[in-house]
């Protein structure tokens, strides 16, 4: 996993729990380099989940709430810092459907070790969007953090619905259901 996600998540947890959590949870999540992260080197997913894991266990805050609520501010500083990306999407709709074939595409070239999960969707009709998640590492809770921060952003009314499907393989698997709302 590329580093800029590690220091996105340090920089959450110190904004938000202070310098003394995000410590403490390096400390207990016993890592290789002791918390040392580049933005551009690559490390083994497993030491976030590792981080997030010793967060929960000393915040009383469930992993996947956690990972929840990383996803939706990773999207929020990800508008920022790859804006370009967001030139040509006008809604959640359009955006979404577009991870697989152009964001993530941009992100491999920029990052050509970057592990992404495949993100294929559907749209059954104008107002419903399916976003089928698939991938080794599991991480369908940051899938949803993201799918929400993603509807913040544009500002829309759509409820989603996650259903984990069995695994197929080494991919774990997870179905959204996107309905938009009017008003
Ligand atoms: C501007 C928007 C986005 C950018 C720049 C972006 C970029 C990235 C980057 C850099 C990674 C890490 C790759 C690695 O660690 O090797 C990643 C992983 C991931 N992305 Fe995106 N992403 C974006 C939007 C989204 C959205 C909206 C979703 C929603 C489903 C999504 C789903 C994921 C997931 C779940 C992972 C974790 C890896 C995995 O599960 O296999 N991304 N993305």
């Amino acid at each position: 996993m590329k580093g800029i996600v590690f220091t996105e998540f340090m920089e959450l947890v110190e904004g938000r729990m202070g310098l003394e959590m995000l410590d403490r949870i390096i400390t207990e999540a016993k890592l290789p380099n002791d918390g040392a992260y580049t933005s551009v080197g690559t490390y083994d997913h497993a030491e976030l989940v590792r981080l997030v894991q010793a967060l929960s266990d000393a915040s009383g805050v469930s992993m996947p709430q956690l990972i929840h609520m990383f996803g939706e501010h990773l999207f929020q500083r990800f508008s920022v810092s790859y804006q370009p990306l967001f030139a040509d999407s006008h809604s959640a709709f359009d955006f979404l459907s577009h991870i697989d074939d152009v964001i993530h595409v941009e992100v491999r070239k920029l990052y050509p070790d970057a592990e992404l999960p495949s993100l294929p969707c559907e749209r059954p009709s104008p107002d419903r969007l399916l976003m089928h998640y698939s991938s080794p590492r599991g991480l369908g809770d940051l899938a949803e953090g993201l799918i929400a921060g993603c509807i913040k952003h544009f500002g829309e009314n759509i409820a989603v619905t996650r259903t984990d499907l069995p695994k197929e393989g080494a991919l774990h698997r997870a179905r959204f259901e996107l309905v938009r709302r009017s008003a």
